[in-house]
């Protein structure tokens, strides 16, 4: 075999192996908190298990709550047993919460950062991480500002000796555009962009970037993804479950901040966006800001015509009854917060004009689902008898994001018989069935992607205002008008939003 051939065979190999990142160290500020034990713990557990992490990886735990390294280990291993799926292995344990330590301290007070500071030299010399950091701020949203200041203070905005420092901000980022805007300013007075990772979970998992892949590994979907073909698109973010325990957050939040600004809007860029040149983070999130600037303001004075807002009330799901949002702990009795968001919107480019973008997210839904449903024009004319084509619908690709994932294609077909009846019928791809493989985790694939300094999958600065923006006549509209929809528990939201698609001629798909 000629050298070259050699050489082009072994460059192909080891872009097959599986990448792992440079020594460094994970700082998880709101170490005691929900989102470490159940998700970053796990992530990184599994992330050891198939030995994608470096031997020379640390995690840091950070918050108020007094607790010994050891307890912090005990506290996870409990954590992992109850949230993890599968046997959490001694042999990996062992080695991987070896890495494991936790800091005692306010995030608000300058002394924490010495310690901090400190330990991760200790780090350094101890376990080889290398002046690597990345700070994961895993606490409110409200201490995100003191974090990155007490961060750049004291140095750390630089990795030690040549080393890297990179900063994860959890959704939500801001409550609206101007507190977005803000927090962009004062993370950057600190930080550079290029050291920012904005997560949004939702872009880790393996169906959402499959969007991607359907739309951009396929010849047959580009040329018909536009308006010449599309009739409309239908995003379903769908939970069967209420507010639980979390009101006091939900009371602040509100479907529209908690699911829509971020995880809809992203879906909607993934599926209405050109094609990138390359699969790299500035590439793909130059597209999917101008997605962004191409989504038609809703005017402010009309925002009935274009989004509904509901809520639910003591209904029925699964066939337990349930109480309503209201009667929940921490709920004003006359609370307006929004558990169902439903939207209209227009993306004003040449692929799009004209074809409306429906969008709803809430909770106490009769099922979990979140799908995205392009419907397809019908047919010019059938040339079948009226009779005949009565269970024929138009053609829908349905990209199932959770749960099944997978994807059907909705085509007609003849039924069998001595006639010539058509109807509807599912084409469908299970991904579970199609693949071998488990998919990972979201958490996994983002924070192995953080290790990596790789942002593609995470949110540039624009992105999360233009998807503020977008949403600013809502909020503002809603802000002034103290009223919302009912709906009971176990519907698909209130009467209203049916409307919202019967004006158009249109229905609501049940997924
Ligand atoms: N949980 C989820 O599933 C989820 C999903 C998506 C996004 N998020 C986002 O992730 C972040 C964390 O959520 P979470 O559910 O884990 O919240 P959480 O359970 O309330 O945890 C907050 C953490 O912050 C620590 N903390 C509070 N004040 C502190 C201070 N002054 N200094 C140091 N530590 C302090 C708390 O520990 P001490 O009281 O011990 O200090 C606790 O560990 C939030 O921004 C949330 O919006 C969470």
């Amino acid at each position: 075999m000629a050298d070259t051939q050699v050489l082009q065979n072994v460059l192909r190999d080891e872009q097959r192996l599986p990448r792992v990142p440079e020594p460094g160290v994970m700082v998880i500020f709101g170490a005691s908190g929900d989102l470490t034990a159940r998700k970053l713990v796990p992530a990184l557990y599994d992330l050891a298990a198939q030995r994608r992490l470096p031997l020379e990886f640390a995690v840091v735990g950070v918050s108020r709550t007094e607790m010994s390294h050891e307890e912090f280990r005990e506290k996870l291993h409990k954590s992992l047993e109850e949230h993890r799926s599968g046997k959490v292995s001694d042999d990996v344990w062992e080695s991987f919460s070896k890495g494991i330590f936790y800091l005692a301290g306010d995030s608000k007070e300058p002394k924490a950062y010495d310690e901090l500071k400190e330990f991760l030299r200790k780090l350094d010399s101890e376990r080889g991480t290398q002046g690597n950091r990345a700070f994961y701020l895993s606490t409110s949203p409200s201490l995100v500002p003191a974090i990155v200041q007490r961060l750049g203070e004291a140095g750390m905005n630089n990795g030690e000796e040549g080393g890297w420092s990179r900063l994860v901000v959890e959704k939500p980022f801001g409550r609206d555009l101007e507190s977005a805007q803000e927090l962009n300013e004062e993370i950057r007075r600190y930080f550079d962009e290029s050291q920012i990772y904005r997560i949004d979970h939702y872009l880790g998992k393996e169906t959402v970037q499959n969007i991607l892949a359907l739309r951009f590994a396929n010849g047959i979907f580009e040329p018909i993804w536009n308006q010449h073909y599309v009739d409309h698109v239908q995003i379903t973010v769908a939970e069967d479950i209420g507010v639980g325990t979390r009101g006091a957050f939900y009371e602040e939040a509100g479907a529209l901040r908690d699911i829509v600004q971020n995880h809809v809007m992203q879906i909607l860029c993934l599926t209405a966006m050109e094609p990138p040149v390359a699969f790299d983070a500035d590439s793909l999130r130059e597209e999917k800001v101008k997605v962004l600037k191409a989504v038609r303001r809703i005017p402010e004075d009309d925002v009935e015509h274009y989004a509904v807002r509901g809520q639910y009330e003591r209904g029925w799901v699964w066939g337990e009854e349930v109480e309503g949002y209201r009667e929940g702990k921490d709920v004003a009795s006359d609370s307006v917060t929004e558990t169902f968001v439903a939207l209209k919107v227009f993306v004003d480019n040449w692929r799009w004009a004209g074809v409306p973008f429906y969008i709803r997210a809430g909770k106490r839904m009769p099922k979990k689902a979140t799908e995205i449903a392009i419907q397809f024009r019908p047919t010019p004319h059938t040339p079948f008898a009226h009779g005949d084509t009565q269970g024929l619908d138009p053609n829908v690709l349905v990209v199932r994001v959770q749960p099944e994932e997978g994807i059907s294609l909705k085509i007609g077909a003849k039924v069998p018989g001595q006639g010539f009846e058509v109807s509807s019928v599912n084409m469908d791809l299970l991904y579970g069935t199609a693949f071998l493989e488990e998919a990972p985790d979201a958490y996994q694939r983002l924070l192995l992607d953080l290790m990596l300094g790789d942002p593609t999958l995470f949110i540039r600065a624009d992105e999360a205002e233009g998807a503020w923006d977008i949403l600013a006549p809502v909020m503002q509209a809603w802000s002034e008008k103290k009223e919302v929809s009912m709906y009971p528990a176990g519907e698909w939201g209130p009467e209203d939003a049916d409307d919202l698609l019967e004006y158009d001629g249109r229905e609501w798909r049940r997924p």
